[in-house]
């Protein structure tokens, strides 16, 4: 089927679907001019994850660590969601239930309307103490270099509200994609633009797949296998979710 066919085909079980489950990556913020994590110009070809997304990383060196999310949020702040964000708040609005799994941490699908939005590796925008467990805070400064590492007052050391290799998933994020996806049928679900380099990721698209659901995939380098997508658009996010409206 081209393209067109495949638009048609999924506009039209869109039009019917109840419940509509979407998951994302990096890939539908780079149109918005946002670095992919594993593409040519990807974040880490200039530092191993290692360094930058890492407890190992951040106790080592925080003032790099921080300069690097620093420099993020001063990127993320100079974007705007791109049409692909939006026709997802649209999707949204159109579903009778809804839930979308981002793995995101930049905020644009909620600044493009989205809100019912799962953040399964945290937010930029949130800081949290290093230590000691203490909770997360809305943190929307961009910071001065020698402000970095970021302390609270006391001095104590505070880091991104983020999760880094190695570390849990936050449990109740986890629960709420599961308990969704769990509590009936899927009709149609979405994946966009992520290499789904992770397992959960994986599972989360094989679950509606395996209740029936149409499993749309989007991405120029599609990477969910074809027992998992029904259609694969191998295009950006931007030129194919506006058909789909
Ligand atoms: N539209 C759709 N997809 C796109 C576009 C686009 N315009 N441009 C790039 N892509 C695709 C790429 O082909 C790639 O498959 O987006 C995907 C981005 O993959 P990654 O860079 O690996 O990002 P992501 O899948 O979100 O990584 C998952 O890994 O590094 C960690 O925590 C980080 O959340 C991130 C996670």
């Amino acid at each position: 089927m081209n393209d067109q066919d495949s638009v048609a085909w999924v506009r039209a079980r869109l039009k019917q679907a109840r419940k509509v489950f979407v998951l994302t990556g990096a890939g539908i913020s780079a149109e918005s001019g946002i670095p992919t994590f594993r593409g040519p110009e990807g974040y880490w070809k200039n530092y191993s994850p290692q360094q930058l997304a890492s407890p190992e990383g951040f106790a080592r060196d925080p003032k790099l660590v921080w300069e690097w999310y620093n420099h993020r949020r001063r990127v993320i702040a100079g974007c705007e969601p791109n049409a692909a964000h939006r026709a997802v708040a649209e999707i949204e609005r159109r579903a009778g239930q809804f839930l979308l799994c981002t793995q995101n941490v930049d905020g644009l699908h909620q600044r493009a309307g989205s809100r019912c939005v799962v953040e399964i590796h945290g937010s930029i925008w949130r800081t949290r103490p290093a230590a000691g467990g203490g909770a997360p805070f809305e943190d929307r400064t961009i910071y001065d270099e020698d402000q970095l590492p970021v302390r609270a007052p006391d001095g104590a050391l505070l880091r991104p509200d983020v999760v880094w290799f190695g570390e849990a998933l936050p449990a109740d994020a986890y629960a709420r994609v599961d308990a969704f996806l769990t509590s009936g049928p899927v009709d149609v679900a979405f994946v966009i633009g992520t290499s789904a380099v992770f397992p959960y990721i994986v599972r989360w698209a094989a679950i509606p797949r395996h209740q029936g659901a149409l499993v749309v995939e989007i991405n120029p380098a599609p990477s969910l296998p074809e027992n998992i997508a029904a259609v694969r658009f191998a295009a950006k996010a931007g030129d194919i979710l506006p058909q789909l409206l």
